[in-house]
């Protein structure tokens, strides 16, 4: 396993690979990998020769008031995981290295990125496309994998990708749970073992909404969700939403597929959650 910390680095690696007929997949993260991440680097390691998995705590994607500074980087932990699972190359850049002072350019995904999170984190959806478009760039990848459970940042990816003529296809990948039911998320481990459990609480109270999913309108799904989580002590509401599964637009009583989203505050930590409903 190789860890390279230079962009043009990796893209002239990547090109030779792309000469000799090797397929790249990538994995992007922002490191503090967990079962997830590893699900993604697994999905790549079947599919593709080459495995690369990038490790960088966008600045870009975070606002002036959020977790940039506080966010985990177990660094030697994450290099572990990585060679336990044979990826070929960890890309490892610095924030100069990715943004350095003179940069000038940045993605945005309209609409798609100012609904949802976009309402309550302005300026971070620019930020995720910004960095995604980069290291499809650099990573000369075929395939990037991305979980659901982040399922915003999946369609804005996904439509910036088609929107730019990028090569590379995005392979989405399902949500991997605790035991307890709450989706792993570098983020839990902000939490304590009482938050945990009370954020076990979100998927039980999305299943047992989608049950009525067949018979109740969307805007009675969405107060039902709210209602239920309103009613655990220290979950503190960011937004609950139905939306369409193809292109996050407004949904009425007979769209086929949806997505039911959640962003809630466990004390000082924020998590997304989702379930998708198909009739
Ligand atoms: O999902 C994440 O970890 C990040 O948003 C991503 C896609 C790696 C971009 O920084």
């Amino acid at each position: 396993m190789k860890v390279i910390k230079i962009a043009s680095q990796l893209q002239k690696i990547a090109f030779k690979h792309l000469k000799n007929g090797d397929n790249i997949g990538l994995v992007p993260t922002m490191g503090a990998l967990h079962q997830g991440h590893e699900s993604l680097i697994l999905k790549s390691k079947k599919n593709d020769d080459v495995t690369i998995v990038s490790i960088f705590v966008n600045p870009v994607q975070f606002g002036p008031n959020e977790d940039y500074l506080k966010y985990p980087r177990p660094i030697k932990k994450d290099l572990e995981l990585c060679k336990k699972n044979h990826v070929d190359y960890v890309f490892m850049p610095t924030v100069n290295e990715m943004f350095p002072n003179n940069y000038k350019t940045f993605i945005e995904v309209t609409v798609l990125q100012d609904i949802m999170c976009g309402k309550f984190r302005p300026t971070h959806f620019r930020g995720v496309a910004t960095v995604v478009a980069k290291l499809l760039n650099i990573s000369c990848a075929c395939n990037a994998y991305f979980g659901i459970k982040d399922f915003q940042q999946l369609k804005i990816i996904e439509k910036m990708v088609k929107d730019l003529n990028f090569k590379t296809k995005i392979v989405p990948c399902p949500i991997v749970r605790e035991k307890i039911g709450l989706a792993v998320s570098s983020r839990n481990l902000y939490l304590s073992a009482q938050e945990k459990e009370t954020g076990s609480k979100i998927y039980k109270i999305l299943k047992e909404v989608s049950i009525d999913f067949k018979n109740k309108s969307p805007h009675i799904l969405k107060q039902s969700t709210i209602s239920k989580l309103n009613k655990i002590s220290n979950i503190k509401i960011d937004y609950v939403d139905i939306v369409n599964f193809n292109d996050l637009s407004s949904v009425n009583k007979s769209t086929k597929k949806v997505v039911l989203a959640v962003a809630v505050w466990i004390g000082k930590t924020r998590l997304i959650d989702n379930i998708i409903l198909a009739r």
